[in-house]
């Protein structure tokens, strides 16, 4: 059992896919579950299960716990991918941080 945190685009939904091929059980966390679902539906097609998540939220924890939980208390593997990279000089950082 995986859990791939931001899992709607890029590096998370390709190790997702990924998982998947090989066989494995996959939750695949977004913010907007109904636009990923739409976006990807592959994900389902190969047995993956979207769950809400903003890793910012205070609920997080029990989010987490609750999937865990739904999954018999298993958990393999944590992809903790949810995030963005900000590129430029320091000065500009203040803008996309607030
Ligand atoms: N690509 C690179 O060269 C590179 C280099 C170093 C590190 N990284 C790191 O690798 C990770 C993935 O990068 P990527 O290039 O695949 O980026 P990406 O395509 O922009 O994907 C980022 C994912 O994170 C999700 N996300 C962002 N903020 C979130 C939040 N607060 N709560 C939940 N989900 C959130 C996005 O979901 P939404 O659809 O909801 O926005 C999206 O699914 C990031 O953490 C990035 O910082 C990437």
């Amino acid at each position: 059992v995986w859990l791939v945190t931001g899992a709607s685009s890029g590096l998370g939904l390709a190790i997702t896919l990924a998982a998947l091929s090989a066989g494995h059980r996959v939750i695949a966390t977004a913010r907007d579950t109904s636009k990923a679902a739409s976006n990807h539906p592959e994900v389902q097609q190969r047995g993956g299960t979207w769950l809400q998540l903003d890793v910012r939220d205070s609920t997080t924890k029990d989010v987490v716990a609750g999937a865990i939980e739904k999954e018999g208390g298993r958990l393999d593997c944590l992809v903790n991918n949810a995030g963005y990279t900000a590129i430029g000089p320091v000065e500009d950082w203040r803008s996309v941080i607030v």
